[in-house]
């Protein structure tokens, strides 16, 4: 096991260039799967422990795969194998795209049940309905997902809750379905549309993502194409809360600024300048930040997947702020860590209330999960002294180079073994 050391209390400034996003990436990879002749070479593939762990699932299932830093070469023709069953399926969550993938392919899948951040219950519920309402038998069988279907056919299905994943695991299996399927309550997040976007270019009929109501009318293959992943709204959104907790200027470079309104936005509230430049934008704090309340909701709402950072950056604002967790039951793992660090944060059920305080004091820290592990990251290079955080196994399944990438802006961060 590895841990991050970092030296606190320096301003980062300078530039930095954004990776591809994971979420948009751990669904493009398995989506390339339904490519039924041709090759796939994907582009902007974050290095990171995540997309590796599809990869190495992918060429289990009889695919061949080869990376060449950021791009990913497909050849999915090969593949002879519906049965996805290995420690790397049971490890991390985004296997359960691969239910819809082989399900749209092959009309038949097994899936071992995905595991993840422990951040709340993650049921699959929505996924599941789906998938019966376009024609497939669905069952729990040993642990692994199991589902069969001698035919898929389009139809209106209705979301009972906003879920990114179930948007796109039925998108995957309508894509190759008979006939029109219509999801409604479908998620607006970037990657749905990224997504679908690959999948309209492999030859699939798709269109209003990016609304709540997806047309989706089906095709009868899909083929390989050349395609290359959105930035990475949660990496850059990390980059941006921790230049508004160092102080300091930094561009970031390779970013579309519209996915990051609702970022931006809390961040000039608190007293942060933001400017747009084209596809990057530059982040300076001079003066003193102000505590805020955030909500946490499905795009273009404030990302869940941002909460644990900013939990960070308001743990230093003047003032009271309060966070309001609605997505995840039990995202605040980390609080009981930046305590350890001198934080003044209370959490009552979905709510942490926060103090300002005036500064954090280096600790032996964990990080609990991977967004959890870039709060105690960004709370490390505010703090006076030392900070060590364990358990970075889970940063590095999301944030690619993030001690190399925090460096290059004037921190002080190594690696070490965590004896
Ligand atoms: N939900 C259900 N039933 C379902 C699916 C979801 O009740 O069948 C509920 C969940 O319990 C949750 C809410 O719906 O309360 C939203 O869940 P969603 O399905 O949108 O989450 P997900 O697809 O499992 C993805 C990201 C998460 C991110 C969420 C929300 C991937 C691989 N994961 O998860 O990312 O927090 O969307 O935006 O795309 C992360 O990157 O750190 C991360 C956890």
């Amino acid at each position: 096991m590895e841990k991050l050391i970092i030296n606190g209390g320096k301003p980062l400034n300078g530039d930095i260039e954004i990776s591809g996003a994971k979420n948009a990436a751990v669904a493009i990879l398995p989506a390339a799967i339904m490519a039924s002749k041709g090759i796939c070479v994907i582009d902007n593939i974050p290095q990171i422990s995540d997309t590796e762990c599809i990869e190495r699932i992918i060429h289990s299932l009889g695919a061949k795969v080869k990376r060449d830093k950021n791009t990913v070469t497909i050849d999915s023709t090969t593949i002879n194998n519906n049965d996805a069953n290995t420690e790397d399926v049971r490890r991390m969550r985004a296997s359960y795209y691969l239910i819809g993938a082989l399900l749209g392919r092959f009309k038949k899948a097994r899936v071992e049940m995905p595991g993840g951040c422990s951040i709340g219950v993650r049921p699959i519920d929505q996924h599941i309905k789906g998938f019966e309402a376009l024609g497939a038998k669905v069952t729990i069988e040993h642990g692994a997902v199991v589902v069969e279907a001698d035919e898929l056919v389009g139809t209106n299905i209705y979301f009972d809750v906003v879920s990114v994943g179930a948007t796109i695991n039925v998108m995957l299996a309508a894509a190759l379905a008979e006939g029109k399927t219509v999801l409604e309550n479908a998620a607006k997040e970037p990657h749905v549309v990224d997504v679908a976007n690959f999948l309209n270019t492999m030859g699939a009929d798709i269109k209003g993502t990016g609304t709540d109501v997806i047309k989706i009318n089906g095709v009868k293959e899909l083929s390989g194409c050349n395609y290359s992943v959105i930035p990475d709204q949660i990496e850059a959104g990390t980059y941006m809360i921790a230049v508004a907790a160092c102080g300091g200027k930094i561009n970031i470079n390779n970013v579309i600024p519209k996915h990051l309104e609702s970022i931006t936005a809390k961040l000039v509230e608190m007293g942060v300048d933001i400017s747009e430049n084209g596809d990057s934008i530059t982040v300076e704090r001079t003066g003193e930040i102000r505590g805020v309340n955030v909500k946490t909701l499905p795009y273009p709402g404030f990302p869940t997947d941002l909460q644990q950072p900013m939990t960070t950056l308001l743990s230093i604002a003047k003032g009271r702020s309060i966070v309001n967790e609605s997505i995840w039951e039990s995202r605040y793992k980390h609080v009981d860590e930046l305590k350890k660090m001198g934080a003044n944060i209370s959490v009552k059920n979905n709510l942490a209330i926060i103090e300002g305080v005036q500064n954090l004091s280096g600790a032996r820290v964990r990080a609990t999960d991977l967004r959890a592990g870039a709060a105690m990251v960004i709370a490390g290079l505010i703090a006076n002294g030392v900070t060590e955080v364990t358990n970075i196994e889970h940063i590095d399944r999301g944030y690619p180079f993030i001690e190399k990438k925090f460096n290059a802006l004037g921190a002080n961060i190594t690696r070490e073994i965590d004896n």
